[in-house]
């Protein structure tokens, strides 16, 4: 099969070469997919980086996310599930070979039954950000009649908990900085777009929520919005921070502020989010896929053989909405 991949870390256009690969036959318990889209994630830019760890593995195929069909599956897996469209996540977490080929090999409950009318390009689009922004929604209870600030309303994962925020019932406030983003996010469905760079966020928030605050913010930048986030959030509200921008990040919190409005800190990362709730997170994106409520922007599609300007423009973050990367037609 053909395959993007890297044998050291570093720079995309140092390191991805594209190769041929002996076809994966999947183990015990595990499916393979003909991939037909294959989603970029920042995840798979910091892998390729070295931007927290060292490699694992001698060569890396990247990329965690997908959509395909299942075309053969391992001992233990009902023969079934051959033919069936799906799509998958974390194919890259503690294994060497990603979507970023013809063929990946996953452990079947991570291939998720994607439903007929819905494309497979949406389908590449799903597994980190719409986990992530599950997780960092719900961890806490239902959402139904909430309110919920999304700082960076534009980005992956932004856009994913808008569309799930908005499915589930909440009123949903999304922070951007350009009229492209503010495009974006109303297309997700946000009520309320706020441009964080030109206008003051928590006293329009405030002002939307007759002074009450949101109940949840899902926050791509703890340590630029802690300020802004500790004036939105209602009492007993809950602040869920997902990414960092060095490893070395850090925020002070302000205690009492915190601990008079009964404030909740939630950190998640979706690799180490526990199993039962992943589990919940992938049942509830389905329904929601089902009912034809998640629609990502799809802002870039590429060949594999232009692995290199997807993983560019992931890296410089001049698209807005999701990259993806198609193997051989
Ligand atoms: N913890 C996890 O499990 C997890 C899962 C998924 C992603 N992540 C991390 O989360 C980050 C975002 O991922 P993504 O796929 O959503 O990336 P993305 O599509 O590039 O989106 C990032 C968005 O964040 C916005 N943003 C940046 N700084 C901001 C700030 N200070 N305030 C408000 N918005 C801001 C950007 O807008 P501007 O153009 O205005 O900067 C952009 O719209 C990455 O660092 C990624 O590694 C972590």
């Amino acid at each position: 099969m053909k395959a993007a991949y890297y044998e050291r870390q570093g720079k995309a256009s140092d390191v991805l070469k594209l190769g041929d690969f002996p076809v994966p036959q999947p183990g015990p318990g595990e499916v393979r997919i003909r991939i037909h889209t294959s989603g970029v994630n920042p995840s798979d830019i910091k892998a390729r980086t070295g931007f927290s760890s060292a490699p694992m593995f001698p060569k890396v195929i990247p990329h965690q996310d997908g959509a395909g069909v299942i075309d053969a599956v391992g001992p233990g897996v009902t023969p079934t599930r051959i033919g069936e469209r799906v799509w998958l996540f974390e194919a890259q977490y503690r294994r060497p070979f990603g979507t970023a080929a013809d063929y990946a090999v996953v452990p079947a409950s991570q291939a998720v039954l994607l439903p007929d009318h819905v494309a497979f390009e949406v389908g590449a689009c799903v597994g980190i950000p719409a986990l992530t922004a599950h997780r960092c929604l719900f961890a806490d209870g239902e959402i139904n009649g909430n309110a919920i600030l999304v700082q960076g309303g534009a980005g992956a994962v932004g856009t994913a908990a808008i569309l799930l925020a908005k499915w589930a019932g909440a009123w949903v406030a999304a922070t951007v900085s350009t009229p492209e983003q503010e495009d974006a996010a109303r297309r997700a469905g946000a009520d309320l777009v706020i441009n964080r760079r030109a206008d003051d966020v928590a006293a329009i928030v405030k002002s939307e929520t007759a002074q009450r605050g949101v109940d949840r913010i899902v926050e791509v930048s703890l340590r630029d919005n802690l300020d802004v986030d500790m004036r939105c959030l209602a009492n007993g509200g809950v602040i869920s921070s997902y990414a960092v921008e060095t490893a070395a990040d850090e925020v002070s919190v302000p205690l009492l502020k915190a601990m008079i409005e009964g404030s909740t800190f939630r950190f998640v990362y979706i690799y180490t989010v526990p199993a039962s709730a992943k589990a919940a997170a992938v049942s509830a994106i389905s329904r929601c896929l089902a009912d034809g409520a998640y629609v990502p922007t799809i802002g870039m599609r590429v060949a594999l053989d232009a692995i290199v300007e997807a993983h560019e423009a992931q890296e410089t973050s001049r698209v807005i909405g999701k990259i993806i990367v198609k193997p051989s037609p």
